[in-house]
Parts: C-alpha cells; structure tokens; sequence
C-alpha cells in the first residue's frame, strides 16, 4: 500500500464487525453491518475487517456485500490455517477495489498443544497456508495467534517463515489481553531486529483489553515500528474488548508532539460512528468512557465551569467539536418546522431523504408535545432506535399499566400481531414484569431476557428513557432498542423490537443453525 512506504502514518484496521461481533449478544444485522462498513470506509479506516467468511452463510454475504460497495478502504476476511478457509474468505473478498486475506494460527504452546502440531508441523502449515493465501491475493495478512505467550525463537521462525511465503502484513496479537506497554514495545523491536525481512513488511499490533491496557499497549508497539493498528469502535469485543478506535486515533492527534505519527482518520466522525454501533450492536457506551462517554467533555463542578468559561484550554485537551460532538443545544421545541428539522438532523450527522422527513417529523411533532425541550441528544434516539417498522410482525397498539406501592402491578396491553389486533392483561413483579407477561401471554416464546437496561437519554425526569435488552433462544441472540419519555413503553417497545428481529432469524435459519458453525478460537 503507497502508505507503508510513509515512515509516520499508522494504518488504522478496524475490526468492530468480526472481532467485536463475535462479542456474545453483539450480533448485528446484513443491513447494519452494511451501514457500520460504509460509515467506516468514510471516515477514512484504512483496513476494514468485514468478518469471518467460513463462519456462516450471513458472514459470508456480508463480507461480499461489504468488498462491493467499498470505495476507498481495503477490505479483509479473516480464515483459519486452511486452504477451504481461505478460498472462503478469498470468494467473498475478491469483489473489493482492495481486498485482502487475513490468515491465523494459534502459535502459543497452549495452542500447539490444542492443535496437536509439533513446532515443525505448524511451520509447515503457515509455510502452505499463508503461500496458498497470497497466490490468490497480493495483500496477505498473517497472525501468529497468542503471540505474546509464544517463546521468541519460535516466534521469531514462524513470522520469517511468513514473510517469505509472501505475508505482506505481520499481525501481533495480545489475544488474552496479557501483555504491558514495555513489553508490547519490545516484541515488536525484537522481531523488528531479528527477522530477516521484517523491514518489508508492516507489522500490526492487535491488543486486547482485560488488564485495561489495550490502548497503551497499541500506542507503544507503534513507537517501536508497529504501522497498523487493529481495533473496535468503543473498544467492542470479547470479554473486555478490543483496543478502542477513538482513543488510540485521538491519543495520536492530541499527543502528537511526543507520538509523531498521523492517521488518516476524519475524527469529526468519531462520535457518529460510537453512537451507531452502541445502537446497533446494543453495547451501551459507558459515561466515564475516554473519548465518547457521556460525561467525556462534561465539566460538573464550579470550578471547572468557570475556568472553562474563562479559557475551554483549561480543562479540555481536545475540543468536542474534533470528534463531531455539537454543543448539547437546546434544539427545538414544538413550533420548529421541517427545514429546522432536517439541518439540524444534518448537523448530527444523519442525512435523511424527503420520503424519510414526513415520518421523522411525525414522530419529532409527538416528542415535543409530550417534552417541552428537546435536545440533540434526544433527536439521536429518535433517529437510530426508530419506531415499529410497517413490516413488524409484532407492534404494540395500546398499554396501559397500574403500578405503585400497593401492588399487584398490572399491565393491559393490546398488540397487533400480523395484523390482527389481540388483548390482554397481566400482573408482575412491577410494571416492566408485568408489561413483559402480558407480551408472552399474546405471543407465547421461550427466548430468555439476557439483558435489561434503561439509560436517561438527557437530564431532567420529563427525559427520555433508551431501553435496551438482549434475548436468546435456542442460540440466537438478539437486541432490542426503544426510546419514549414512559420508561415502561419505551421497556414493550424494545422487547417487541427484540422479538421481531428473533422472528427475522427464526425465518432464516433452523434452531441452532444461526450460530456460527465456527468460531475464529476453533483449532483448524
Ligand atoms: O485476538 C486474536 O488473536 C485475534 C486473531 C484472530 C487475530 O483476533
Ligand atoms: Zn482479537
């Protein structure tokens, strides 16, 4: 790539739709993985890995859709340490401007172990694997998987043995989270100094997060050589993530003088991007998150309020607008008409179509009556969490709950279930419980809710509560989202949302089939 010959840019590989859909209960949709990939491309990811290709057939067509519609990002599919996975991810790759096949080994003895491969049996299958890879593909990456618990000798052999099967990329993974900054550094020198070849090639580093170092440890393999640096929006992934996008991206942007190395990131697309995959992949970002957290750039205390009305440089280091965050404005209130609206939509970053205004505003006009002020932050709930598409199967008509000190609480719910309107009533263990019975009494299931969690959009208790929960049935997983100014309608519409994606699956696939038939931790 002409960048890698830029001694200062480091490339940024996002790998929010594999590594951190794999994140249990993280699964997004076709048409959302599209949206994330596009959004990706225009922000200026360098690398984008669009999934697993051999793990499913949805997989696959993702990664396709994704290589076809790419304009300026390479796109990538990951496969195993065999040839059928490779042809997999090459199928779905090759409609790319830029493609590139991602291929791994777990090269730790804990994973030779698994494998039952002796030393010189791995190296011989990277030897065939990664040559297999590049005589489809001129852009080949391989990851020595585990790298950071994998003796240095053999490191050192298997990652030579790489680059001379054509890997043009050489990925460095903390799989298990477990290295600190000064040895992620002196990986990367050491393999930098030792392996014959290793100045043609880009070395990448891909960090997990359980000990809380993912960030210091990418930044710090950069400073010893490393070029790429993989990881997620919000730092989404397994366990406890990936290296976050946005803190690595603006960690170089603000700490330039003594990281001097440029990305080729739009930072002012930052917060969009947060805010669409905590919506879609129903990870909520938490407030004290570095960069797009919620209280990220809020100032609460008089002291600082006053310092930064005085001079913003006293207790900001970057300013919200460099990653898109616009002033939390009073935006509108009822009087405000459609033009308003829609640059003000337009500000936020969602760029909506005439057929797509009417509908908005509706549902904008009801808003305001019922919330006297409405701010940006309630204009994005608006915009992502959406209302029951006409096609829903399932749509909440009417519910009424009774709810207070002198139970049983009790819900009477009318729902619209293909169309033909049902009703009934139901009492719980609260107003949600029993709102959530009355839902099962109508549409009898046996998902089973992972996750329930209710977050004030904005301040004030007129606010809107955002809803999310997580189900499960039979190993499919599903999210579901919904916002209204009654946390109790807000918890039946996203539950109703939650089971008319589960629907869409139970469409596709048999119980059990939606899973991957692989994961990217199953041994070749
Ligand atoms: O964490 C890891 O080791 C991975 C590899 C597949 C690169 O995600
Ligand atoms: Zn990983």
């Amino acid at each position: 790539m002409t960048q890698a010959s830029d001694q200062d840019r480091v490339l940024i590989f996002d790998t929010t739709l594999r590594d951190g859909e794999q994140s249990p209960g993280a699964t997004m949709t076709h048409a959302e993985k599209l949206e994330i990939a596009a959004l990706l491309d225009e922000m200026g990811v360098d690398i984008i890995e669009a999934g697993f290709p051999i793990a499913s057939e949805g997989d696959f067509q993702a990664v396709s859709e994704i290589a076809k519609q790419s304009k300026n990002s390479v796109i990538c599919g990951l496969a195993r340490a065999s040839t059928n996975d490779i042809n997999r991810a090459w199928e779905a790759v090759k409609h790319a401007g830029q493609p590139r096949i991602h291929t791994f080994i777990g090269t730790s003895p804990l994973h030779r172990d698994i494998t039952k491969l002796s030393q010189d049996e791995m190296a011989d299958k990277i030897n065939v694997t990664v040559g297999h890879a590049r005589n489809l593909c001129g852009d080949v990456q391989w990851s020595p998987m585990d790298a950071t618990r994998t003796e240095h000798d053999y490191l050192c052999r298997v990652v030579e043995i790489a680059i001379k099967a054509g890997a043009t990329t050489i990925n460095i993974p903390d799989t298990v989270g477990y290295t600190a900054p000064s040895e992620s550094a002196d990986l990367i020198r050491m393999l930098l100094e030792r392996v014959p070849g290793a100045d043609e090639i880009i070395f990448a580093t891909h960090c997990h997060n359980d000990l809380g170092m993912a960030t210091a440890n990418a930044l710090a393999a950069v400073g010893a050589g490393a070029r790429q640096i993989e990881c997620t929006i919000n730092g989404l992934g397994e366990r406890a993530g990936n290296t976050a996008l946005e803190e690595v991206v603006m960690a170089l942007k603000v700490r330039n003088d003594i990281m001097p190395y440029r990305t080729g990131i739009d930072t002012r697309l930052i917060m969009k991007a947060s805010r669409l995959v905590a919506t879609v992949s129903g990870f909520p970002v938490q407030f004290n998150k570095a960069i797009v957290g919620k209280n990220a750039f809020a100032h609460e205390s008089g002291i600082h309020q006053d310092g930064m009305l005085k001079n913003a440089e006293t207790f900001e280091i970057m300013r919200p607008e460099d990653i898109g965050l616009t002033a939390t404005s009073l935006v509108m209130g009822k009087h405000s008409g459609r033009a308003a609206l829609r640059s003000k939509l337009k500000d936020l970053g969602f760029e909506i179509a005439d057929n797509q205004l009417n509908d908005v505003f509706v549902r904008f006009k009801e808003l305001a009556d019922r919330k006297k002020e409405v701010y940006d932050d309630d204009l994005v709930a608006l915009m992502r969490v959406g209302e029951d598409a006409a096609n829903d199967r399932l749509q909440i008509k009417r519910l009424h709950v009774v709810c207070g000190t002198d139970g049983p609480q009790s819900a009477e719910l009318t729902m619209l279930i293909d169309g033909v309107e049902h009703k009934t009533q139901s009492t719980g263990d609260g107003p949600v419980d029993a709102t959530f019975n009355a839902v099962k009494q109508l549409f009898p299931h046996h998902a089973r809710l992972q996750l329930y969690q209710v977050h004030a959009v904005t301040e004030g208790t007129d606010a809107q509560a955002t809803v999310s929960v997580r189900m499960e049935e039979d190993g499919r997983i599903v999210t579901g989202q919904s916002a209204d100014t009654d946390t109790v309608v807000a918890s039946a519409k996203a539950y109703v949302n939650a089971l008319n994606r589960l629907l869409v699956r139970r469409a596709r696939t048999a119980p059990g089939e939606d899973k991957r038939e692989v994961s990217y931790k199953d041994v070749s």
